[in-house]
């Protein structure tokens, strides 16, 4: 038990009186502590979530911007070349670049970048990969298959087609948005 005594003394010296003021046990110290420190540490759990909630375009990995890919659209032909560029990751606390990957080409005027992750158990296709199938891209984990503009062959493991980023070009250089999924 803490217990907090107002105590008035006179010029003399002497005590004129003791006045208790305010007293607080043990658990209730204990209780007020631990009242504050967990409610701080929910604060900062939940704050990150609610900021989500609000906002999903701001997402973990914080791709709303288009990023800089590193090649420019006269780089490109109509043969998929496969692309690594780096994209920043704001995570509630700390930021960090994530590497990523695309098939980027030229399909008359239109620029189509496709994700190179399989869409069946998320093994990474390859362009022209496997004789036998020439000019597709192709899975080496279960010989799943898809045409140069993503969609998937019928026949083969993977049900839909792969996914496709955003394209911008500014000034000549390709910049790459969100992923977008593509329905079958
Ligand atoms: S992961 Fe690509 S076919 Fe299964």
């Amino acid at each position: 038990m803490c217990e907090f005594v107002l105590r008035t003394v006179s010029e003399g010296g002497k005590v004129v009186s003791d006045e208790k003021k305010h007293r607080v046990s043990r658990r209730q110290f204990l209780t007020y502590t631990l009242t504050g420190v967990g409610g701080f540490m929910a604060a900062g759990m939940i704050s990150p979530m609610v900021r989500m909630a609000l906002d999903p375009a701001l997402g973990a990995t914080g791709e709303s911007d288009f990023v800089s890919v590193g090649i420019t659209e006269d780089q490109l032909t109509d043969e998929p070349q496969l692309v690594n560029f780096q994209v920043e990751v704001d995570d509630a606390w700390y930021q960090s670049e994530q590497a990523q990957t695309a098939w980027i080409y030229k399909d008359g005027d239109e620029i189509i970048a496709l994700s190179p992750t399989c869409t069946h158990l998320g093994c990474t296709v390859n362009w022209d990969a496997n004789e036998n199938y020439p000019e597709q891209f192709y899975c080496p984990c279960h010989d799943g298959r898809f045409e140069r503009d993503g969609t998937n062959i019928p026949g083969t493991p993977p049900t839909r087609p792969l996914d496709i980023y955003e394209v911008e070009v500014r000034d000549g250089a390709i910049y790459l948005g969100q992923i977008i999924q593509r329905n079958a």
